[in-house]
């Protein structure tokens, strides 16, 4: 399959364009590198026959409709996005620019071009969304495709606006989508502005180790390469028009997710234990969503894809490979934003 993903240079798409080409897909990575993007992501299979990039931006149309033409790719997978929360509370504006006006961009150079093929019933148009375009859930319950939306930040309001628009694209014009939403993911190229990094990062500098609020919000935690070969194989199999939700069924409070990454460097790395003396309460982000957590019964049982790793498992491989790769998050300290407290401008 010849495939054109979006955000390819990012956390999850790079996991995608890695996996893909592992596979033997082609992938043409379009990406604009915004501050979180980082070439380096897939240094490993830029050299493949397989691959090729092109930097450009989902919200200038005429360049999409170019690329469409070049490529002429069998599928569009969407992770382009502005992504991080505590960003999208100090600014809202480029998360409606690139998440809602990008995406309506991409959905009509796709649907362009699929027209003029002569509407390919094979096309499809992917877009990875997240589980918080939901809200939030008490102690009880998990998310379905049937769970009402009810989007509480910026940045979930954004992408719950792309999901609605990709859903009106295949009602009223027939271009044949399918959708996912999916958990809090984790794992290697994260950027160093997610929980996950920050707390790998600041144990080892032995710098106060940030934890909102009391701790007690609980997110379903899932392993990136899991996430891509989830995506994968929704490309591949999943039904026309249909949305499937992707979870780790790994549900954890983030004091007990931060609890186990110190516990998992007291161990890889001794220098500074114990390392959850490092733990600093710090004041909540306004609107901190409780809990999310998915059902994954429909990609499970339709699709027959469930996640390889246990969250100790997954955070274990993460940390090694980030004591291990320093040459790739060193420089990705110096960017804008990195290291300091964001989303306090409500
Ligand atoms: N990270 C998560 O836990 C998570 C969970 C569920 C869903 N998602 C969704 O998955 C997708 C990827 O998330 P991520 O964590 O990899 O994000 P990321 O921030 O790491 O990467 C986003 C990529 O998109 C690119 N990009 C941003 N604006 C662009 C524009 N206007 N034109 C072209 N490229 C642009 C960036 O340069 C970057 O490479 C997003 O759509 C996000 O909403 C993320």
């Amino acid at each position: 399959m010849k495939l054109l993903v979006t955000g390819g240079a990012g956390f999850i798409g790079s996991a995608v364009v890695r996996r893909a080409i592992a596979l033997g897909h082609e992938v043409v990575n379009l990406d604009s590198l915004t501050y979180a993007a980082n070439l380096e992501n897939v240094a490993g299979v830029s050299s493949s026959n397989l691959y090729s990039f092109e930097q450009a931006d989902i919200r200038d149309r005429a360049r999409l409709d170019e690329i469409f033409a070049t490529h002429r790719p069998d599928a569009v997978m969407h992770l382009a996005a502005e992504s991080h929360v505590d960003r999208s509370i100090d600014g809202p504006g480029d998360f409606i620019l690139t998440n809602i006006n990008g995406t309506f961009n991409l959905l009509e150079a796709a649907r362009g071009y699929w027209q003029r093929a002569g509407k390919p019933e094979g096309f499809r148009f992917h877009h990875i969304s997240t589980d918080e375009v939901f809200g939030s859930l008490g102690e009880e319950g998990q998310f379905t495709e049937e769970t009402p939306y009810d989007p509480r930040s910026p940045y979930s309001a954004s992408k719950a606006a792309s999901d609605h628009l990709v859903r009106a694209w295949h009602e009223t014009y027939g271009l044949p989508v399918v959708l996912t939403n999916c958990s809090n993911n984790y794992g290697p190229f994260h950027f160093p502005e997610k929980l996950v990094p920050v707390v790998i990062l600041n144990a080892l500098h032995g710098r106060p180790i940030p934890v909102y609020g009391a701790g007690l919000n609980v997110r379903d935690w899932l392993y990136v390469e899991d996430h891509a070969d989830a995506l994968l194989t929704v490309v591949q199999r999943g039904q026309l028009g249909r949305s499937y939700n992707i979870g780790g069924e790994n549900e954890a409070r983030n004091i007990d997710l931060v609890r186990t990454i110190c516990a998992l460097m007291d161990e890889m790395h001794p220098a500074g234990a114990p390392h959850d003396r490092l733990i600093t309460f710090v004041t909540d982000r306004p609107g901190h969503d409780a809990r999310y957590a998915i059902d994954p019964k429909r990609i499970r049982e339709e699709l027959g894809w469930r996640p390889s790793v246990t969250l100790e498992q997954g955070l274990r491989k993460t940390v090694r490979w980030y004591l291990d790769n320093e040459a790739w998050w060193r420089p990705l300290l110096a960017r804008q934003g990195v290291g300091q407290r964001l989303g306090t401008k409500a």
